[in-house]
């Protein structure tokens, strides 16, 4: 694996955002549902992400649904020029807080219409399409006609971008044959690193690879060497993951989650941290792959 030299920033569709972003889904409530036990305190971390120079926001309307987007509504709009929101279709979720396949031709351009009312903007930045033929992982599927119908509400100029979620290397090639893919998000981080050869099949067409769970999402990670590694360089474990992250390849593009301020200001504080070569080694040795 290459060792890259980190860079601020890194393209996402046509616009430069800064490699370190935020993930909006923990602001909802538990099971990523409902209202947030606190509501005040979500609006801070967002009003705080924003002040130390996050421009890169991930965010979908089946978060909560409706709740993080219209957290984020009412935190941040007006909207600073330079913030990108990327959100995602594809899912519904059920009263009983479950997650279902949402990929009919309708309701594709109901979820775009709803991202866009509740996050008050008139076009969305980027939206990834969210597959969901196994909803807790990939699975292969043409996934030609839901994407078919993303590509027209972006000619008719309701989104600039499309992305792609939770997909399989053949569907990334797919996805490309049918309209430009300005990234993939799927799960990704120290411990799961089935997508090693897309991160840098990707790297190579500077299209960005956005890992979903980079702290292992409901799950965080644990593990001896981290820790270890973690102890040596005077950092958290948490740090030493998105450190871990930034320095995997320059494409990469971080949106941890979390609903704290003070987790917030250490996740960034990670952007700073450098992780020498051997450390590197024994962090490589984690991963099942
Ligand atoms: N495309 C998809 O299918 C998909 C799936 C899942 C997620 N996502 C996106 O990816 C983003 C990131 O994923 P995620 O938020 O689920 O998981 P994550 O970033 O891997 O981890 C979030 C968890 O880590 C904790 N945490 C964060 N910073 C910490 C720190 N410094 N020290 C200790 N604990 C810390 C958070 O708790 P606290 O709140 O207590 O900090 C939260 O429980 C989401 O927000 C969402 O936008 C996409």
């Amino acid at each position: 694996m290459p060792t890259t030299l980190r860079s601020d920033t890194f393209v996402l569709g046509d616009r430069p955002v800064r490699r370190l972003g935020y993930g909006a889904m923990q602001l909802a409530g538990p099971g990523v549902f409902g209202p947030p036990r606190d509501h005040a305190g979500a609006l801070a971390v967002l009003r705080a992400a924003i002040e130390a120079g996050i421009n890169h926001i991930d965010t979908s309307d089946f978060y909560g649904p409706h709740v993080t987007n219209q957290l984020i509504r009412e935190a941040l709009s007006p909207y600073p020029d330079d913030l990108v929101i990327v959100t995602k279709v594809g899912a519904r979720r059920g009263q009983d807080k479950s997650w279902h396949p949402a990929f009919s031709r309708d309701e594709l351009i109901q979820a775009v219409h709803d991202n866009l009312r509740n996050l008050g903007r008139d076009v969305m930045e980027v939206v990834n399409l969210r597959v969901m033929f196994n909803t807790h992982g990939v699975a292969e599927g043409s996934i030609e006609e839901p994407l078919t119908v993303l590509a027209e509400l972006q000619q008719r100029g309701l989104i600039r971008h499309i992305g792609l979620s939770n997909v399989t290397r053949t569907q990334v090639a797919e996805g490309r044959s049918i309209c430009s893919i300005a990234c993939v998000q799927n799960l990704y981080n120290l411990a799961n690193r089935h997508d090693d050869a897309l991160i840098d099949e990707l790297a190579r067409e500077d299209i960005a690879y956005v890992p979903y769970f980079p702290l292992g999402g409901f799950t965080p990670l644990q593990s001896t060497t981290l820790s270890e590694v973690a102890a040596q360089l005077d950092a958290s474990p948490m740090q030493v993951a998105i450190a871990w992250l930034l320095q995997r390849s320059p494409n990469l593009l971080l949106i941890p989650g979390t609903s704290s301020v003070a987790h917030l200001k250490e996740n960034l504080a990670a952007a700073s941290l450098s992780i020498p070569a051997d450390a590197m080694t024994a962090l490589n040795g984690i991963a099942s792959r």
